[in-house]
């Protein structure tokens, strides 16, 4: 292993600007659940969305909260794509209700549209579905809301990795009946763990935002008509979540910078075969992660390698959640091409702090 420092997949891109609106929020002394500096943030979400916005502890938790408000629960189903994180699924799977898997699109990675009319058509009970942006890139947001409304089943849209992307000119996360956005350590713009749900009805968005807040009445006393969850922001991280925004243009820029750096490296390279991650509009991905697919996986596995040994971090394509043990019984719809992209996919480092430096060293470890 070398002894150069770690060139890591995706760490924060933060600084002077970040920590002085931390230490204003400090010296305020409001060092407290929600508070001004959450609320600014939820206005600027909303600019950015173009909706309704409700800043909470983490991706998860507004997943959760929507999966509350749709009214998920046991013998429902709730419909995935296969290729994303645990958490697209995680809280309607708490909820007793039953995933239903479906594969990927083979020209974007994302949910296939055909089959997921098919797994709709299959079954009367289902409750919503979940489709989930993926590295950067949006989803078929017009043919999967047409699909949905056709079959009027909700739509939820895990916009998780996609903050800053757009979709024909709309806003990442700007379809269905909410979507929500995740700023843990690792995405295009972080409060260290956070969350957001976003939607058009301003509804959804308010009932979001007091159930986070433990339902409680707005009365001196402690009134409850329903029992929530304190799936509240920190005002510091508010904060932090403003500053980021601030920075997001710039993250934007150096991301798409990262990605061709990438392009330009591998089509030096033909012997690894490499190609980018399938993506139906480049110029709209925020490029969250750099993703490229190679002819098989023992190339893939020898770039990865080469890679770690130059202390440079590496992670395989999402494992598909059809292939999780823990949902080895749930329905799937296809699943060849996520398998495929899981193989042969590499998330390469793809931080907007990386330095020349650092890109000439990844170079020389390809
Ligand atoms: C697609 C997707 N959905 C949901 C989440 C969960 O977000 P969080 O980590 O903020 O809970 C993540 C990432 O962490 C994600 O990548």
């Amino acid at each position: 292993m070398s002894n150069a420092s770690r060139i890591y997949l995706s760490p924060p891109w933060s600084g002077v600007a970040e920590r002085a609106a931390v230490r204003r929020a400090f010296d305020s002394g409001y060092i407290a659940p929600c508070g001004p500096m959450v609320d600014a943030f939820d206005r600027r979400l909303g600019e950015l969305s173009g909706q309704h916005a409700a800043a909470v502890a983490s991706g998860t938790a507004a997943l959760d909260l929507l999966m509350e408000e749709l009214g998920v629960g046991p013998g429902d189903r709730v419909i995935s794509s296969s290729l994303t994180f645990v958490a697209t699924i995680g809280p309607a799977f708490h909820r007793g209700a039953e995933p239903v898997f479906v594969d990927s699109d083979p020209s974007t990675g994302l949910v296939s549209v055909p089959l997921l009319r098919e797994a709709l058509c299959a079954s009367r009970r289902v409750k919503c579905v979940i489709a989930a942006d993926l590295y950067g890139q949006c989803c078929d947001y017009d043919a999967i809301e047409a699909l949905c409304a056709e079959c009027g089943v909700p739509l939820v849209v895990d916009a998780a990795e996609s903050v800053g992307a757009t979709y024909k000119g709309r806003p990442a996360g700007s379809a269905g009946v909410a979507a929500v956005y995740s700023f843990n350590g690792n995405k295009i713009i972080t409060t260290s763990g956070g969350g957001a749900v976003l939607s058009r009805d301003p509804g959804i968005v308010e009932r979001a935002r007091w159930r986070a807040q433990q339902s409680r009445e707005p009365v001196a006393w402690y009134e409850h008509r329903e029992v929530g969850f304190n799936y509240r922001m920190s005002n510091l991280l508010g904060a932090l979540g403003c500053a980021q925004l601030d920075r997001l243009p710039a993250i934007l820029e150096r991301k798409k910078r990262v990605f061709r750096f990438y392009e330009k490296a591998f089509a030096a390279r033909p012997e690894l075969d490499a190609v980018p991650f399938p993506c139906a509009a480049p110029e709209e991905s925020s490029h969250w992660l750099s993703v490229f697919v190679f002819a098989s996986p023992s190339v893939r596995d020898a770039v990865a390698a080469r890679l770690a040994a130059a202390n440079i971090e590496t992670r395989p394509v999402w494992k598909p959640l059809h292939l999780q043990p823990v949902f080895a019984k749930c329905r799937a719809y296809g699943g060849a091409v996520a398998e495929h992209l899981f193989n042969c996919g590499l998330c390469l480092p793809s931080g907007a702090g990386l330095s020349k430096k650092d890109l000439e060293r990844i170079e020389a470890s390809l």
